[in-house]
């Protein structure tokens, strides 16, 4: 009977602590139904990859908290103002996508003033600035990995097929579709891409290299533009994603590219549905998984563990968190062979 009257009791404290009753006291202004609030901020609404991540992160709350997620419109000042809103809302947590990665810092010390904890995912704050305050955790990939992986299907497809050195001088010549200067996953990205192709004993020449600001139509713009000025010179195109990829992939398309045996090897980052459709198609050579599940998961998972006011840790967030503070998703190499990894 005693036994019985104990397990009823911690089933009780339990559920409380998954209601987020317990441990917050009766000072949530902002509880919406018992709920807890998270205020949410994407850099913009407008992109494709992070449209994945978010809709990951609202898939996650449904049932536990309530997640107000707004659109930055790709502007800081916006930005600022939302999260300025947010705490005085008196949100318990903020799951933040900067639009500028160095102006975390700036968020952090709001949050901290405000004494609530703040989860930044995708684009990573500066070192210094993660190390202001305990309760600042940040969600992304290791964007040199899939730097790496792209480059490795660049090797791989040129060992196998030797007429993609199309003029035969041993050297490979690129074009390079850069995301957002300054972007972790745009810089990174770019250098070790051409590290891997170095790194297998190739030797490259870059052809040309512009931002196409992560976009598909950017991204068409700008390949159209390389192939006005390099023609027939170009073996391969590196995309820091999926998007620029396929719009590099209309613009080649239009120069009669992907038809009576004429073939351009391009690669990118994401794994997105429109990318796994042109894998299938033959035009895309490889994309790398950029997990959005995963990534929007772990992110609702710390905010909503930090909004309670516990610690997250592998225990009740179910990913590693490294040095305290940073959850790490893989990336996963994808070819047509194994697309359906990816969906
Ligand atoms: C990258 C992703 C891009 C873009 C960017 C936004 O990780 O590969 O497609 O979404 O994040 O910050
Ligand atoms: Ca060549």
């Amino acid at each position: 009977m005693k036994k019985l009257v104990s397990i009823l009791l911690v089933t009780v404290l339990v559920a409380l602590a998954i209601s987020g009753c317990a441990g917050q006291g009766s000072t949530g202004a902002n509880n919406a139904g018992g709920k807890v609030t998270i205020g949410c901020a994407i850099y913009k609404f407008d992109d494709t990859f992070m449209t994945g991540v978010r809709n990951a992160i609202t898939q996650n709350a449904e049932g536990k908290a309530q997640v107000d997620v707004v659109d930055s419109q790709n502007s800081q000042p916006t930005q600022n103002d939302k999260v300025d809103l947010f705490i005085t809302k008196k949100v318990k947590g903020l799951a933040i996508n900067p639009v500028d990665r160095a102006a975390a810092g700036v968020i952090i010390d709001k949050a901290k003033k405000a004494n609530i904890p703040v989860v930044f995912f995708n684009r990573e704050p500066l070192a210094d600035d993660m190390k202001k305050w305990d309760k600042v955790y940040y969600v992304g990939a290791k964007a040199e990995e899939s730097g790496t992986i792209e480059g490795q299907m660049i090797v791989d497809y040129w060992k196998a097929h030797p007429e993609m050195d199309k003029n035969k001088d041993g050297v490979l010549q690129y074009v390079m579709l850069k995301g957002e200067p300054g972007h972790q996953d745009a810089e990174l990205r770019t250098k070790f891409s051409i590290k891997a192709v170095e790194d297998a004993g190739i030797k490259v020449q870059k052809l040309a290299e512009d931002t196409a600001m992560w976009d598909r139509v950017k991204g068409q713009e700008k390949m159209a533009a390389f192939l006005a000025s390099q023609g027939d010179k170009i073996e391969a195109v590196f995309a820091n994603n999926d998007d620029m990829a396929l719009g590099a992939i209309e613009a080649l398309k239009a120069a009669g590219y992907f038809k009576d045996k004429k073939f351009m090897p391009v690669v990118g980052v994401d794994a997105t549905a429109p990318a796994l459709k042109a894998l299938e198609d033959g035009t895309l050579l490889g994309t790398v998984l950029n997990d959005a599940k995963n990534q929007g998961k772990a992110t609702f998972n710390i905010s909503y563990i930090l909004a309670q006011g516990q610690t997250p840790s592998k225990a009740n967030a179910g990913y590693d968190i490294v040095d305290g503070k940073y959850v790490w998703v893989p990336y996963k190499k994808i070819t047509k062979e194994n697309m359906n990894d990816a969906k």
